[in-house]
């Protein structure tokens, strides 16, 4: 939900600048823009990618060792060059980038209007930036005191880095809500709203703290809050390694990630899973332990493809540890007045850990005195740092906006924890426990097993790329992972998907069903695999085309489905980790048959920092 990029140092600030931003697209890509430093203050932006801004900026000279660039995701106002940033303050003295939204820019629009201000976007960023001027006119000639009296006034989020033509050396930025990490360089600094920009050049960083503002000048790092309290940097080492953000000979990062699975998966379950020994122990889990264990409900709460991952939890959770779980929509959950008690537990799933909306339901529940474990991606991020306590995923930086190894490594952290809370509650038997651990370790193979079914699945994907809808159906802990299939179909080949649980397809969904119709069944061996079957047989009764992800060596379905897609048995409570493989693998071939953007589709971001 854009990404921000700043750079003070001996560097060609542009090509650094560009760089970054590039990195950071998956955060948006409805324009791009960049702020040199040299003689003059320039601002240069573009609706469109940055490598439409690159191609626009051919052939200029663009000379200056800082800068500050931004890659947009429109919230105020249509992507078009003018709402691009930065944005510059009426002098045109100073600039701003800004990842966020100000909420109370329309009153704060109104006053700067009735003082003669005129303005040229319709962003809340260019108001925030004539506010600090405005502030710098009139009630303080310095810059710094001028945006923390301007940040103490404004209502929402934001991450900020403010340029200044009349001081050369020095970026300012402040952050409340969305992220911003600082690069610390050897006589050089980098801002971004992520670690990827910057780790190329160095691994010493900063993450600035939500209400603080940093102040760069020369090679001096200073921090302090909006109530003007100095704080010393606490420097983090980062643990990034650089070919994890880049391609690696894949065509797509989507793609890429898909094929790292049985990778990820081990690394999510190393250190912490050791079936053999009959070993579980999640780090991040320790003093707030008791709180899960004895719970009288968990509540999850998450946005899209985590979301996703709650909901096969909550069929974990109810199954092994008998605990009632609830999964909610965190935008729901954070305006309807949920009843929190104090103690109850919640536990917060995020690839990112930036969501603003399930920051905002943590928030809510923290107020009422609930304990809040955190299952995120990225180390540091907001989310992980408003927890109580949690698990990392380590799934490695996922760039493609559609999220792929991050479900399978949330399944795998989210079936730790439940397994570990079961075993202490003691509503699993010790057999059941250890040959559920021993079914954890085999699901890399199985996995990579599934990975092979690539060429059949694209001969599949070859043939219903030019269907205008689909239904994805399942049942049990298949049918979040049918929800996944449809979402993933949706967000990048732009078709139109929905994910049902397979009997409720009689109470609407059936009423679609002709010839035109792919259906999807996950229809693997469990508990309700003969239900399944009926469901097959109404839809083949209708003349739906199936579609079936089933379990190796099935007998059944193959009399009845077009296509058959076999995939590895396993327990069922853990199928969702291999039955999602060719569904990802599905959507990701029929959207590069239909020329579909992959890793940044129309109209997404990966992390979504609005509400
Ligand atoms: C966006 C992304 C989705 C993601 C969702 C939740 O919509 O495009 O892929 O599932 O946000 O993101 P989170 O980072 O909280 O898991």
């Amino acid at each position: 939900m854009c990404g921000i990029v700043g750079y003070l140092g001996k560097r060609d600030a542009y090509s650094t600048i560009l760089k970054g931003l590039k990195r950071l697209e998956y955060r948006g890509y409805d324009s791009a823009g960049i702020a040199l430093l040299d003689q003059d203050l320039r601002v240069f932006k573009k609706k469109g990618k940055v490598a439409d801004l690159e191609q626009h900026l051919n052939g200029e000279k663009l000379t200056g060792h800082v800068g500050i660039g931004h890659t947009r995701w429109a919230t105020h106002g249509e992507p078009n060059d003018i709402n691009a940033h930065p944005h510059f303050s009426p002098s045109q003295k100073l600039a701003i980038i800004h990842n966020g939204i100000i909420e109370n820019y329309d009153a704060i629009r109104t006053d700067l209007v009735n003082k003669g201000h005129k303005f040229e976007s319709e962003t809340d960023s260019e108001v925030l930036i004539h506010f600090i001027e405005d502030i710098q006119n009139h009630n303080t000639s310095d810059l710094e005191e001028a945006v923390r009296l301007a940040l103490t006034k404004v209502v929402g989020a934001y991450a900020i880095v403010i340029i200044s033509k009349e001081d050369p050396d020095m970026l300012i930025a402040a952050r409340k809500g969305s992220p911003l990490v600082i690069g610390l360089g050897k006589d050089e600094f980098f801002l971004a709203s992520d670690a990827t920009p910057i780790v190329e050049y160095t691994n010493e960083v900063v993450y600035l703290n939500d209400s603080e503002i940093a102040v760069i000048k020369g090679n001096d790092l200073k921090i302090k809050n909006t109530e003007d309290v100095h704080t010393t940097p606490y420097i983090q080492t980062l643990d990034l390694e650089l070919e994890t953000i880049e391609k690696g000979g894949y065509e797509h990062f989507m793609l890429k990630e898909i094929y790292e699975q049985p990778k990820s998966i081990s690394d999510c379950m190393r250190g912490r899973l050791n079936a053999e020994e009959g070993y579980l122990v999640l780090g991040g889990i320790r003093e707030y332990a008791n709180k899960l264990e004895n719970a009288d409900r968990i509540i999850i709460i998450a946005c899209g493809t985590s979301w996703h991952a709650g909901l096969v939890a909550e069929y974990f959770f109810e199954e092994f540890c008998r605990i009632p779980v609830e999964v909610e929509y965190a935008s729901e959950f954070r305006y309807r007045n949920p009843v929190i008690k104090e103690g109850d537990v919640v536990i917060a799933i995020s690839q990112s850990g930036e969501t603003a909306d399930t920051l905002a339901a943590i928030e809510l529940a923290k107020s009422k005195g609930a304990i809040i474990f955190g299952v995120c991606n990225v180390v540091g991020s907001s989310i992980a740092r408003s927890s109580h306590e949690g698990a990392y995923i380590h799934a490695g930086p996922e760039i493609g906006v559609a999220s792929t190894k991050s479900f399978t490594a949330q399944l795998i952290v989210l079936s730790m924890i439940a397994l570990g809370v079961a075993h202490q509650r003691g509503t699993i038997t010790e057999q059941t426990y250890r040959q559920m651990l021993v079914e954890m370790e085999t699901i890399p193979e199985k996995v990579g097993k599934a990975l092979k079914l690539d060429t059949q699945v694209k001969y599949i994907a070859d043939l219903f790329k030019d269907a205008r809808n689909f239904l994805y159906l399942g049942r049990g802990y298949n049918f979040p992972v049918a929800l996944e299939g449809a979402l993933k179909l949706k967000e990048i080949s732009y078709i139109h998907a929905e994910g049902y649980p397979a009997a409720e397809m009689k109470h609407g969904p059936i009423a679609l069903i002709d010839e035109e119709m792919p259906v999807v069944f996950i229809a693997t061996n469990d508990s309700s695999y003969q239900k399944v079957v009926s469901n097959i047989r109404e839809v083949k009764a209708r003349k739906g085309k199936v579609i079936a992800v089933v379990t190796e060596g099935d007998s059944i379905i193959p009399k009845m489905a077009e296509f058959v897609i076999e995939v590895p048995a396993t327990h069922e409570a853990l199928m969702p980790l291999v039955s999602v493989i060719p569904l990802q693998l599905l959507s990701y071939h029929i959207a590069v048959m239909r020329g579909c953007n992959i890793d940044q589709p129309r109209n997404l971001a990966k992390s979504v920092t609005v509400e």
